[in-house]
This record gives structure tokens, C-alpha cells and sequence, in this order.
């Protein structure tokens, strides 16, 4: 972890928010690397579970909601962490993290250190308005799967649907955390992307098997993460979040262990009853062929994106010998990130091999025409294999350098970041050849 920490901040991932103010616990900035990999994970995930999924469609609700929705999601009961203190140094643990609370005792070289264990609701507040007033106090999201209860008539109706179908949003959440850690893992502020998808009642357990294994596909085919990292738990049902009647998490191999990456939840009709209850709207589906009214049952995929974010990182993360030239080595072991191209985020990098005015100036040519079609970096500072060992950091798929002879045969070289192999390829068939690389 401490490699992965060091590598975002020297390359402008993420680094720590508020930093100039001494910080703020776990709060963190992304910077540009970070977010172009980010924006690149959530577009990824919208096109493989919206664009491409015809029962499938988009909405983007608020952060705030009417404090009721709450109440009648079970959260304001029910959204909770069992919190103890410690008498000594009146340190905040989780109840039910036995590892931590017994390295925190063993510092104390006591036994008998924790209060009685209280409930600590997760939900964060906050009041509205220019006076604090209990009766403006309202919630900031800790999900988003309401925006999708409450407004599943409106979809269901403006868009002319039939069951089976789904209602899918990105967004950010905000929980109060007893305990943050381990990076960007967990956190008080984060982006979920989760679908809520509705099934006739009977439906559910077909669909989420669907589900799990169309997530397995996502983290593997298309996120490239390996699969001796990812792992399926099931929930004994004494676990079950309030609305669950049964959960699978897909767990990855974090440095720390085994833990979860993405959640995979069988809702039932337990929200748009409560819901229909607490607003007197009737949100029941009409069947359209036989009249049937009822309450869908609900599947719900859901997984953070930082989180996601952080297992393409440790995934993507290899040490290997010197690999720029004895000359320009600066250590004996490089890292190079090996992300998908597809994820990377930078996918070109220009680098005239000196700064001479002639090279700059075709180099900087090639560089403004490549920026209408990929992301990329113009790079004329340090030696040319220090300013590779940037790229492979943050995993640029390719290096164009610009040299002497690109001045009299219009050629450049093009380096592979995997293969280390290098093409000379004329500057006017440059484009063409990066996209069907980056295709
Ligand atoms: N609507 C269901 C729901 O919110 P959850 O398991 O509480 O389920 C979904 O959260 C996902 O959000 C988790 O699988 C995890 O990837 C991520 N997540 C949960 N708490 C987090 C935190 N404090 N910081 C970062 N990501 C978190």
C-alpha cells in the first residue's frame, strides 16, 4: 500500500485534500491522472451496464432528499455501525472489527479497555437554510437506490417500460464512518455506480445470478484484474444489511486481505413498500397482459468506484528491472502500471528527444493533431528515459518519440509499454496506427 500511496502522489493521482491546511482525515484529491482513470472506470462501467443494455436506462437524482425517503428506507433505523470507545485514549472502533479492537488493546496492554458497545448512525446531516433548525435538518445520500424507488413510476411511465428492466446512477454518497482506512478504500465521501433492476416477484434468484456473473465478466474481461485476486462470499443471513434477503460480495485481494469490492444484494420489495406506505402513492407495476398488480423485486449490483479505483491500481502494479538504458536507469527496479489500455489514463505521450527548436516544433505538430482523438502528454523536460519511466508509471500505452531523422524520413518511433517493442511509423499514418492499437 505504501508503494501504491507514494507512486499516486508523485505522479498526480490522488494525493491528500486540504493538504496546505494540514489536511483533513481521509479526505483525498484526485489529479489528473487520477481523474482520467477514474472518469475512465465509470464511463466503462455506464457503457457495459447502461449503453449497451437495452432494459436498461440512466438517472442522476440529488444528493439531498426529503428526509422521509429515510426514514421509510429503514435507514434512519437501520443504516447503523455498533461504535465502542476506548477508555484510555478514547480512540472510536467498530464493534465488529475483532482484529482492530484487539491490535488497539495490546498497544494499551490492557484487557478490559472498551465501553458498552452503542449504535452510530451512518447517516450524514445537515440543515438547509441560514438558520440551524431541527424541523431543516436533511440527509446527504448513503446510497442511491432510492432516487431509484422514488422515481420508478416516472420511469417506468415516461419511458414505457415492462418488467424486466433497470434504473441505473453514479453518483456520490456520504456516510459517517466510525473508522476510515487504508487509502481511498474506505471513506467518508465516495461515488457509487448501482442499478437497481426490477423483476416480477419469483424472478429474482435467476436474475441474480445474471447479475454476478455479468459483474465477474466486468472485473476480469473488461477491468483486466486478475482472477486469482477475486473471490465470491455469500452472506450468512445473520449479516444481512436490513433489506437484503441475500447478498454475494465480491471480495478482492487487498495488501490487507481479503475484502469486499462490490456488493451484489437480492432487495425484494422491501423499499417500494415501505415507500408506497410512508407517501400514499401507489407505486405498484400493473401487468400489462393479465392486470396482476404487485411490488417488483428488486437486484441490486452496486460497487464504489474509488474502491474499484484502488484494485485497478494494486492490480495494474509491477516492479521489473531497469529497463531505460544503463545510461538513463535511475534505480535498478522500474515500476510500470499495467493497465488496460482502454483504462490508462494518458494514452499517448509525445517526447521530442531533445529540446531543439527544430524537434520541439514538429513534435509539438504531431502532439496538437494526436490531442483531438486521445489523451495525451507533450514531454520535452529530462533525459529520454526518465521521461519513459513517467509514461510506465502511470501506464501510457505509448511513447512517440520525435528525433533527428523524424526531420528527414516524417517517421517517428513508437514505444510499447508491455512489449518494449519499438515501430517506425510514418507521421502520417500515426493516427490510424494508434487507434487500431488503442481500439
Ligand atoms: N445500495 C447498496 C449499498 O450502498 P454498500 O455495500 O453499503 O451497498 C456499496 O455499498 C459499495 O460501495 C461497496 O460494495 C463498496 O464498494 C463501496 N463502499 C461502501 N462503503 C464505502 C466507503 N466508506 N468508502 C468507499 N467505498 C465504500
Amino acid at each position: 500500500m505504501e508503494k501504491i500511496i507514494s507512486l499516486c502522489k508523485r505522479r498526480g493521482f490522488i494525493f491528500p485534500g486540504s493538504e496546505i491546511y494540514g489536511g483533513l482525515a481521509n479526505s483525498w484529491d484526485f489529479g489528473h491522472a487520477g481523474t482520467e482513470l477514474f472518469n475512465n472506470i465509470s464511463a466503462l462501467w455506464w457503457k457495459k451496464f447502461v449503453q449497451e443494455r437495452p432494459d436498461m436506462l440512466g438517472i442522476r437524482g440529488p444528493v439531498l432528499m426529503n428526509p422521509k425517503v429515510w426514514e421509510a428506507s429503514g435507514h434512519v433505523k437501520n443504516f447503523t455501525d455498533p461504535l465502542v470507545e476506548c477508555r484510555v485514549c478514547h480512540a472510536r472502533f467498530r464493534a465488529d472489527k475483532e482484529k482492530e479492537l484487539k491490535e488497539h488493546a495490546k498497544e494499551h496492554k490492557e484487557k478490559d479497555i472498551w465501553t458498552e458497545s452503542k449504535l452510530f448512525s451512518l447517516l450524514v446531516k445537515t440543515f438547509l437554510g441560514p438558520v440551524e433548525d431541527q424541523q431543516l435538518m436533511v440527509y446527504l445520500r448513503g446510497e442511491l437506490a432510492q432516487t431509484m424507488f422514488t422515481d420508478f413510476k416516472i420511469m417506468l411511465e415516461t419511458n414505457r417500460r415492462k418488467l424486466p428492466f433497470g434504473i441505473a446512477q453514479i453518483g456520490k454518497v456520504f456516510r459517517n464512518e466510525v473508522t476510515t482506512g487504508n487509502f481511498i478504500f474506505r471513506s467518508r465521501e465516495f461515488h457509487i455506480a448501482e442499478l437497481e433492476y426490477f423483476v416480477k416477484p419469483g424472478k429474482e434468484d435467476a436474475v441474480f445470478y445474471s447479475w454476478a456473473e455479468a459483474i465477474e465478466k466486468f472485473l476480469t474481461a473488461e477491468l483486466g484484474l486478475k482472477k486469482e485476486n477475486l473471490r465470491q462470499y455469500e452472506h450468512p443471513s445473520k449479516d444481512l444489511a436490513h433489506y437484503s434477503k441475500g447478498t454475494i460480495d465480491f471480495q478482492y485481494r487487498f495488501p490487507w486481505g481479503w475484502d469486499e469490492l462490490w456488493g451484489l444484494a437480492s432487495r425484494t420489495d422491501y423499499d417500494l413498500k415501505n415507500h408506497e406506505q410512508l407517501s400514499g402513492q401507489n407505486l405498484k407495476y400493473k401487468d400489462p397482459e393479465s392486470g396482476e398488480e404487485f411490488w417488483p423485486y428488486v437486484v441490486e449490483p452496486s460497487v464504489g468506484l474509488e474502491r474499484l479505483m484502488l484494485a485497478v491500481l494494486l492490480d495494474g502494479y509491477t516492479e521489473t528491472e531497469a529497463r531505460s538504458g544503463k545510461e538513463d536507469a535511475v534505480h535498478e527496479v522500474e515500476t510500470v502500471l499495467r493497465l488496460k489500455k482502454s483504462l490508462s489514463p494518458v494514452k499517448v505521450a509525445v517526447l521530442p528527444l531533445s529540446k531543439k527548436e527544430n524537434l520541439s516544433k514538429k513534435a509539438q505538430e504531431i502532439y496538437q493533431d494526436l490531442i483531438k482523438d486521445f489523451v495525451c502528454e507533450y514531454d520535452e523536460t529530462q533525459s529520454i528515459g526518465k521521461r519513459y519511466r513517467r509514461q510506465d508509471e502511470i501506464g501510457t500505452p505509448y511513447c512517440v518519440t520525435v528525433d533527428f531523422e523524424s526531420l528527414e524520413d516524417n517517421a517517428v518511433t513508437v514505444r510499447d509499454r508491455d512489449t518494449m517493442k519499438q515501430d517506425r511509423i510514418k507521421i502520417a499514418e500515426l493516427k490510424g496506427y494508434l487507434k487500431e492499437k488503442l481500439a
